[in-house]
C-alpha cells in the first residue's frame, strides 16, 4: 500500500513518526509528502490534524487513519473527501495514560494537594481534613474507550463512581459490574447534584460542544472540582470562571482550551484555583500507536473490517 503521513507535525515529531510507522509497515511505502508519489497512487493518509485541504483530490484514497483519539479537528475540514472510512486512534497505552491523569487530579483534589500547594505559595502551614477515597463521588462524562478505563481505575482506587453517556448502550451491552452510568439529559441532572469530581472526556461534537457550562456547574455540589481533559470547547470559560469566582467551583484542572497553546494572559494561566495542563493528559505514543495503525492498515490490504470507525454523522 502507499500511505501518506500528513499532520501540523514540527520536524522532530515527523521525523519520530516516520521512524515508527516504517518500523511497523515493512512492505508499504510512506510518503512524508504529498507529491513523492502521484495522488492517484495513495491508497491510505496517517494523520494527525493535517491543514485542512491536505486530503483533497486522492482518487484512491480507502482509509484515513487518524493518530488522534479525537477526530473533531479532521472532521471539521469541508475538503475532507466524503465517503472515505476514517478510523480514530484507539491504543491502551493512551487510555493508560489518561487514566494516569485522571487518578492524579482526582487524588489531589480529594486529599487537598492543590490547596496545600496553593498555601506553600503563601507560606502557610494549614493541614485540612482527611477524608477517604470512598467518601468522594466521581462522576466521568462520555463512557468510550478512556472513559471507561478512567472510570475502572478510579473504582479500583476506591472512589465512589459513576459514568453518563449521552445515548443508550448499544443492544447486548451490559454495563460493568458496580459502576452505576447515568443516560441522556435526565441522567446526567440526576448525578450532577452528587458528584464532588467532575472528569470530563467526552468526543467533542454538536451536541456536547458547551456542555459545560453554567447551568451544569450550577447542579454541582458547591465546591466540587472540574476536571476536562477532553477538549476545551466543550467548556463555556467565562461560566467556568465565575463558578471559580464565586465559590461553587472549588478547583479546575484543565488540559484542553477553546485556542491553544492557551493564549498569553488568559484569565486561566494566574487563576488561584486553576490548574493548567498543555494538552499532556494522554499524548499518542508512537511506539504504540504504530502497531495500532499497521493493524488497520493490515486489514485494508486484506479487505478485513476497519477497527474503529468513525461515524461521520455522529462525530466520533
Ligand atoms: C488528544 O487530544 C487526542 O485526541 O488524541
Amino acid at each position: 500500500m502507499n500511505l501518506l503521513l500528513a499532520g501540523d507535525f514540527d520536524e522532530a515529531e515527523r521525523a519520530d513518526w516516520a521512524a515508527a510507522l516504517a518500523a511497523a509497515l515493512p512492505g508499504h511505502r510512506l510518503c512524508l509528502q504529498r507529491g513523492e508519489l502521484p495522488d492517484e497512487a495513495i491508497d491510505a493518509a496517517i494523520v494527525a490534524n493535517p491543514p485542512p485541504g491536505s486530503l483533497a483530490g486522492l482518487p484512491r484514497l480507502r482509509l484515513i487513519q487518524s493518530l488522534w483519539a479525537g477526530v473533531d479537528r479532521l472532521l471539521a475540514d469541508t475538503a475532507l473527501p466524503p465517503g472515505v472510512p476514517i478510523a480514530r486512534m484507539v491504543d491502551p497505552a493512551m487510555n493508560q495514560a489518561m487514566a494516569e491523569t485522571a487518578l492524579w487530579a482526582t487524588l489531589a483534589l480529594h486529599r487537598g494537594f492543590f490547596t496545600y500547594a496553593a498555601q506553600q505559595r503563601e507560606g502557610r502551614w494549614a493541614p485540612h481534613a482527611q477524608r477517604r477515597a470512598d467518601e468522594v463521588s466521581v462522576l466521568v462524562l462520555g463512557f468510550g474507550q478512556m472513559g471507561r478505563t478512567v472510570a475502572g481505575q478510579l473504582q479500583q482506587q476506591g472512589y465512589r463512581v459513576a459514568a453518563w453517556r449521552r445515548h443508550a448502550a448499544p443492544a447486548g451491552e451490559a454495563d460493568p459490574a458496580g459502576l452505576l452510568v447515568h443516560r441522556g439529559a435526565d441522567g446526567l441532572a440526576r448525578a450532577l447534584p452528587q458528584s464532588q469530581v467532575l472528569i470530563n472526556l467526552l468526543p467533542l461534537t454538536a451536541d456536547t460542544r458547551g456542555l459545560i457550562d453554567g447551568r451544569l456547574l450550577a447542579a454541582l455540589p458547591r465546591g466540587a472540582g472540574v476536571v476536562n481533559l477532553a477538549r476545551g470547547a466543550h467548556v463555556v470559560d467565562a461560566d467556568l470562571l465565575a463558578a471559580l469566582d464565586s465559590g461553587q467551583v472549588g478547583q479546575a484542572v484543565l488540559d484542553v482550551f477553546h485556542t491553544e497553546p492557551l493564549p498569553a494572559g488568559h484569565p486561566y494561566w494566574r487563576h488561584p484555583r486553576v490548574v493548567v495542563l498543555p494538552h499532556a493528559a494522554a499524548m499518542t505514543d508512537a511506539r504504540s500507536a504504530a502497531a495500532v495503525v499497521a493493524r488497520n492498515i493490515d486489514a485494508l490490504a486484506a479487505g478485513r473490517p476497519l477497527a474503529h470507525r468513525v461515524a461521520r454523522d455522529a462525530g466520533y
